[in-house]
């Protein structure tokens, strides 16, 4: 466009209607470019040329994207520009690697806390790959979250061994203990719930995990003795 670049005519867009939702088709795809489009939350990058395949995949995408309001969103905390630059850095190290998505996954989640949308088209968007061929490895893997965690997060078990021995009076002890939802965090964000389905420790059950540490053969009474070490 003779008035303005690519990337000033999208912050303009995003200026008078933030709910816009934005996909870059460009004949000059750069690392620079790719970045500074990702920051302005857009949906889906297509590098010239493409199939016309490609382009109705990556529309329905956005489409399904959209009706499940998962975009475009606000300001994600801890993806600062210097954690994205450390992602890039991960990105390449990986980008000419077979099965390079999950250890780039797990090393992004690590980094910025969870996974969430502008994350995942971050990483789409360097590995060249579809944003819902990202999106449906994190929702598939109970190890990636897209909900940002506190600074200790408890995972309660819900499988059914578990569950016969009391996992919901536990989940219950938490939340009314810690005053949160299960999926949420303490507004101190020193800790988040969640529920898990299995954690393969039935034998232990039920089982609680704080961090990285399995509790086992807890006494629902006893849930939030488990919290102490944290005082
Ligand atoms: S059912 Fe809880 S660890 Fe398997």
């Amino acid at each position: 466009m003779p008035e303005m670049d690519g990337i000033e005519f999208m912050k303009q867009a995003r200026q008078k209607n933030p709910d816009i939702n934005i996909i870059v088709i460009t004949g000059y795809p750069s690392q620079e470019s790719i970045k500074e489009a990702l920051r302005l939350r857009i949906i889906d990058y297509l590098p010239k040329p493409f199939s016309p395949t490609h382009l109705l995949e990556v529309t329905a995408n956005a489409i399904e994207l959209k009706k499940r309001g998962i975009i475009p969103e606000p300001q994600v905390e801890n993806y600062t520009e210097e954690v994205a630059v450390k992602l890039d850095a991960v990105i390449d190290r990986y980008r000419h690697k077979p099965g390079s998505l999950i250890p780039v996954l797990q090393e992004a989640q690590e980094l910025v806390g969870y996974l969430p949308p502008v994350v995942q088209r971050h990483i789409a968007g360097g590995l060249k790959i579809p944003v819902s061929e990202v999106h449906g490895v994190v929702s598939f893997y109970s190890f990636f979250t897209m909900k940002p965690k506190g600074k200790h997060n408890i995972r309660v078990c819900l499988g059914t061994a578990c569950y016969v021995k009391g996992a919901e009076e536990i989940v219950k002890k938490f939340s009314d203990g810690l005053k949160l939802e299960v999926g949420g965090i303490t507004s101190d964000k020193k800790f988040s719930l969640e529920t898990v389905r299995c954690l393969g420790a039935c034998g232990l059950a039920p089982v609680v995990v704080i961090d990285k540490d399995t509790h086992g053969s807890i006494n629902p009474v006893k849930t939030l003795d488990l919290l102490k070490e944290f005082e």
